[in-house]
């Protein structure tokens, strides 16, 4: 099972929208993909429509010893299913205060088998007890980054985060992935960005990118996603081509069927033409 969360402590880097996205992806290719919900401001609840959970069907759960998560309810969308978020998360973040109240989420999902391919978290723009708990739960890592100034930043750091959990929480953790969003590539400042993360973290930064599109910063609150609104545009094409990128590094061995139903599923070859920065 591919597990991965998706962090970055600066805001409006386009973590929510590359968690329901890639999950998107990824649910066309045939893997049966889970979202959790990490953030108590649970946008990506509220983004892919879902309203307000009962605490019992949210990923409160995943914080009760009482509860095995195979059992909860989770929310069907298009192409993936949802645990959503519960205001409450916020009120219990205080007494959650324990050096062990970094494990729950890895031990929730390591209670049972669960039926899914992939396992995607979204965090806040915050190191938080719930963002480090789908750290140390995670095998993988993608940082949203925006090429600007502060948001760059936040990404350096929150690699430096991840680094940390690995050092002293979570062997298992990969090297991180930064994944460029909301690029135009005819900012000269957004080249800049990345060949300044190039230097420093090498392959790690992903070659596909996500430009700006108006589709993308559409919300449908549906679960509806790019992929139905506008199969062939680039927000789908550019989230497919990250989605390719991010299995050939992490799942080499499962990359055939996922081209093979993303193109079956554009209706239009496989979605490769896409330009990278350079
Ligand atoms: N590629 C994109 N093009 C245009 N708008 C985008 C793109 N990615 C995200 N957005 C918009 O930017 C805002 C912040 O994105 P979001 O995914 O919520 O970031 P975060 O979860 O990191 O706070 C949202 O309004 C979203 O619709
Ligand atoms: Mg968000």
């Amino acid at each position: 099972m591919i597990v991965l969360a998706v962090c970055n402590h600066k805001g409006g880097s386009g973590k929510t929208t590359s968690t329901i996205n890639v999950a998107a992806a990824l649910g066309l290719s045939g893997f049966r993909t889970l979202v959790i919900d990490l953030d108590p401001q649970g946008f990506l609840t509220r983004m892919v429509g879902l309203p307000e959970p009962p605490e019992a069907n949210s990923s409160l759960v995943l914080f009760d010893p009482q509860v095995r998560l195979a059992e909860v309810p989770v929310q069907p969308r298009k192409n993936f299913d949802v645990l959503p978020a519960s205001s409450t998360l916020s009120k219990i973040m205080r007494r959650l205060n324990q050096p062990t109240d970094v494990l729950w989420v890895k031990e929730a999902l390591e209670q049972a088998p669960l039926p899914y391919d992939a396992v995607l978290f979204d965090t806040a723009a915050a190191i938080t007890v719930f963002s480090l708990n789908a750290l140390v739960a995670s095998r993988h890592v993608l940082i949203p980054v925006m090429p600007e100034y502060q948001p760059v930043l936040g990404a350096e750091q929150t690699f430096q985060t991840v680094m940390m959990v690995r050092d002293k929480l979570n062997p298992t953790l990969n090297l991180p992935f930064f994944l460029f969003t909301m690029v135009d590539a005819r900012k000269r400042n957004h080249h800049a960005y990345r060949r300044y993360l190039r230097q420093r973290y090498g392959d790690q930064v992903m070659s596909s990118i996500i430009r700006t599109s108006t589709t993308l910063s559409v919300t449908h609150n549906d679960g509806t996603t790019v992929f139905d609104h506008e199969p062939h545009g680039r927000g789908a094409r550019d989230y497919a081509n990250a989605t390719d990128e991010l299995l050939r590094r992490i799942a080499p061995e499962r990359m055939d069927r996922a081209v093979s139903m993303l193109s079956r599923e554009g209706g239009r070859g496989p979605w490769k033409s896409i330009t990278h920065l350079g």
